[in-house]
């Protein structure tokens, strides 16, 4: 049986610069005894997405403070913990490398074992981290960046089952607000729009379910959006309040048919499973968590709390832990990596959000 692990854990491979305490016993429910995280929204707002200069700098900036405040508010000092867990990628290079060099000076000056972690496992894990769930289980990764349905077997073996081929749902919902003039991020806009909306008035196409297989699609129905508004702005010089709300709640229904459908072929090719789970920022969305959760029928249906599902330095310290439960560790030589797909042996996404590396 393995010891107790109390792990710090480092994120930031794209706009969020986090760290946090996370405690595993034996046959205890893991303890999240702290997670910081000091987020960038308001560097990048003036430039329409994340400015990857910018973020490294920021991180750069911040990556030891937040480590000092997650230690302080665990009541810790870096002598107690047993391991340093770090996001080695995928990600924008720059803060991926702030992070894996802040990790390597914590472990050559206190000698305590450092463990890198793929970004995409901290999510995909999070449900064992707040839920201990049993393996294999199937997660829909849903966020800014991503869009992959992928069935967890182990901490170190995943099967992608289906992904978007262009742009990531996050993306969608945050493009569709842009074009209504709605705040960032779009997705919790375009859901408080959408819910005063009738989603039935603009038909919007339902991209790739005519195709078999769990690949998404989203960029057609951004398209779509884009004609319904010019169409309306051309004929009545403008939207309505009504229409705002109606192409709201038309997107939000296509993107929820499209992730429930897939969601039923990913569970259809996963028998056996403990769970159906979900992580990413679009995971927020109350429509589509209601989709998913009757998609799921007799399965159980699991989302993290929010603060878990978006980046966070818990999963990755959480992450760390599942690797050091397999006696994984890395040396000094970890290197960062732009990009690292969980499943080498699927063929490589077509586009996997075109934030690029952000998850
Ligand atoms: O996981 P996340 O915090 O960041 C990364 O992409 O890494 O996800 C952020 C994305 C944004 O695109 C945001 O618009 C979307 O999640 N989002 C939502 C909702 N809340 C956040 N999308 C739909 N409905 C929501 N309620
Ligand atoms: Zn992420």
């Amino acid at each position: 049986m393995t010891r107790s692990l109390t792990v710090l854990g480092i994120e930031s491979s794209c706009d969020d610069t986090g760290a946090a305490l996370v405690r595993y016993r034996p046959g205890m429910a893991a303890e999240i005894l702290s997670n910081v995280v000091a987020g960038q929204t308001d560097l990048h707002a003036a430039f329409g997405g994340v400015v990857p200069e910018i973020a490294a700098r920021a991180h750069a900036e911040k990556l030891d403070l937040v480590v000092e405040e997650a230690l302080a508010r665990a009541g810790l000092t870096l002598r107690q913990i047993d391991a340093i867990a770090v996001t080695a990628g995928p990600g924008l290079i720059g803060g991926v490398l702030s992070g894996v060099m802040l990790a390597k000076g914590l472990s050559a000056a206190t000698g305590k074992p450092l463990v890198g972690v793929n970004h995409l496992a901290g999510h995909a894990l999070t449900p064992r981290l707040t839920d201990g769930l049993d393996f294999p289980y199937l997660m829909l990764l849903v966020s800014g960046g991503h869009c992959q349905f992928l069935r967890v077997d182990g901490p170190e073996d995943f099967a992608r089952l289906g992904g978007t081929i262009d742009d990531a749902p996050g993306e969608a919902f945050d493009k569709t607000a842009k074009l209504l003039g709605l705040p960032q991020p779009g997705g919790p806009a375009v859901e408080a729009e959408a819910a005063q909306g009738d989603p039935k008035r603009f038909p919007f196409p339902r991209p790739l379910l005519d195709r078999p297989g769990c690949d998404l699609s989203f960029s057609g129905l951004k398209t779509a959006l884009m004609r319904a508004r010019d169409a309306l702005v051309a004929e009545n010089g403008g939207l309505t309040r009504q229409d705002r709300a109606d192409l709201c709640a038309g997107f939000q229904a296509a993107v929820a048919d499209v992730l429930a459908e897939k969601s039923r072929r990913a569970l259809a090719l996963c028998p056996g499973i403990s769970a159906f789970a979900v992580a990413g920022g679009v995971a927020a969305n109350a429509t589509l968590r209601a989709r998913l959760t009757a998609i799921a029928g007799a399965t159980p249906f699991l989302a993290p709390p929010l603060a878990l599902c978006t980046d966070n330095a818990a999963m990755i310290a959480w992450a760390g832990i599942e690797r050091l439960r397999l006696g994984h560790t890395d040396d000094l030589t970890l290197s960062a990596r732009p990009r690292w797909p969980l499943d080498s042996a699927a063929a490589p996404l077509i586009g996997s959000g075109k934030r690029g590396a952000k998850a």
